[in-house]
């Protein structure tokens, strides 16, 4: 679904990534790990076309994206959750996921769809987002995810800021889209959780891929993880 041939992407003359190749499959969950500063959010950035490529190739199912405009990019399927999840504070909850809804080539959601994975939802419609928890305005954020009818859904740090119990929530958000033959990538601080649930995991240090290999292998070995992330 989405991969990424030697990526270089630079702030003017900063470059940040640095040959960085990557993949997600149909329906398979890649945790994007690494340090604050090591290039995780710009490589999300990269994707949608916000930072584009300077070099490199960025392919979105099996179509040439890496120079296309944001919208376009969007348009074709990629769902975005970012990390500061950027709701409309001032408007509901019912007008933030009805400005979300595109068509694409993928499965269309609904509300009633997103009421069925966040039972909450439903009866905070007619909030005003600016008064809503931490865990409610993510459950905003991924449903307007999902509205626009993604193949392909990149998460940024979605357990920033969370209680624990609510991180687990998410992460079952995560594998429930996996189920609906979503692919996801997910950038993430919170190493034991994103191991958890992803199939296959990425470790990016100061813009390079430095491990790649099985979810489950790192989780269970605790030196390889130590040495690749002091955790
Ligand atoms: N708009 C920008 N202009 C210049 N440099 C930037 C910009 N955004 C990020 N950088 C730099 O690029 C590098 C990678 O930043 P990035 O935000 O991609 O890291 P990250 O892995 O997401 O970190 P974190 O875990 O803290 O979110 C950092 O050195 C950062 O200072
Ligand atoms: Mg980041």
């Amino acid at each position: 679904m989405l991969r990424l041939d030697r990526v270089e992407t630079s702030y003017g003359e900063t470059q940040v990534l640095f040959g960085v190749s990557l993949e997600v499959a149909r329906g398979e969950v890649v945790a994007l790990l690494g340090a604050n500063g090591a290039g995780k959010t710009t490589l999300l950035r990269s994707v949608l076309g916000l930072t584009p490529a300077r070099r490199g190739r960025i392919e979105f199912a099996g179509r040439d994206v890496t120079r296309a405009p944001t919208h376009e990019i969007a348009r074709a399927g990629i769902g975005w959750v970012p990390d500061d999840r950027r709701i409309f504070p001032t408007l509901t909850v019912a007008r933030n996921l009805a400005i979300a809804r595109k068509k694409t080539a993928f499965k269309a959601w609904s509300e009633k769809d997103c009421f069925a994975i966040f039972s909450a939802l439903e009866y905070l419609m007619e909030r005003e987002c600016e008064n809503l928890s931490g865990g409610e305005m993510q459950m905003v954020a991924i449903s307007r995810a999902l509205l626009g009818a993604p193949g392909l859904v990149l998460f940024d740090e979605p357990s920033q800021g969370l209680a624990p119990k609510i991180v687990q929530e998410v992460m079952k958000t995560i594998a429930r889209l996996r189920d609906e033959g979503i692919a996801v990538l997910v950038v993430e601080q919170n190493v034991q959780s994103a191991l958890a649930v992803a199939d296959r995991v990425y470790v990016l240090d100061r813009g390079r891929i430095v491990h790649e290999g099985g979810a489950g292998a790192l989780l269970d070995d605790g030196a390889r993880r130590t040495e690749l992330l002091g955790v």
